[in-house]
């Protein structure tokens, strides 16, 4: 798996030191709520931010529940976003509740944008935003991330989480495909 890389842009160690300092960032923004006793609702973007919401929860000491979603916005093997829908529905009972949504990467900016809309419109009290990576090159709405651990090239990466036509995600580290496994 490694050989389809053509380079190594964060190795386990870099992402685990980061995750750590995102998580006690968000900790600290969500200090208010969670000393209110306020409900935080952590919305993880499937499938992409699977391993880094695993990582970044064990480190939030704070009562909050988990309510994923999916947003579709790669059809098959293209590595250029086609625009993001929700596939299935956004979690109930929003209502008055702090919501971060977490997602592997920042491309477009298209998924986050769209979720931020949707969960303001179901009545949350505040959205905050966290990304794992960023590709400030591509970024195409006006939203920006709360909390970005890495803005990286505009090149296609994959490993922790982030995917190939839905291969590499287990990847310990974050790396450049080489063209050529691009089929
Ligand atoms: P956006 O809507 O363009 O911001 O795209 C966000 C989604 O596209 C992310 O949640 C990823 O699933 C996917 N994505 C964007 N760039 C990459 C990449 O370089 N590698 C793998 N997936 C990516
Ligand atoms: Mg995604």
């Amino acid at each position: 798996m490694h050989d389809d890389l053509s380079e190594i842009l964060l190795d386990a160690a870099a992402i685990a030191g980061r995750v750590e300092q995102i998580a006690a960032e968000l900790a600290d923004r969500l200090a208010p709520a969670a000393e209110r006793d306020d409900p935080v609702v952590l919305v993880p973007v499937l499938t992409g931010s699977l391993v880094f919401t695993a990582d970044l929860i064990r480190h939030l000491p704070l009562k909050m529940r988990l309510d994923v979603v999916t947003v579709s916005s790669y059809a098959g093997r293209a590595t250029e976003s086609a625009g993001a829908s929700l596939v299935g529905g956004i979690p109930t009972d929003l209502q008055g509740r702090h919501v971060v949504l977490v997602d592997d990467i920042f491309d477009t900016g298209r998924t986050l944008s769209l979720l931020d809309t949707e969960m303001r419109t179901a009545g949350a009290a505040d959205v905050t935003s966290v990304v794992l990576l960023s590709k400030p090159a591509r970024h195409e709405v006006e939203l920006r991330p709360d909390l970005v651990g890495f803005e990286i090239p505009d090149a296609f990466v994959v490993g922790y989480g982030l995917d190939y036509d839905g291969l590499y995600r287990n990847l310990p580290c974050i790396g450049v495909l080489r063209p050529e496994a691009i089929g």
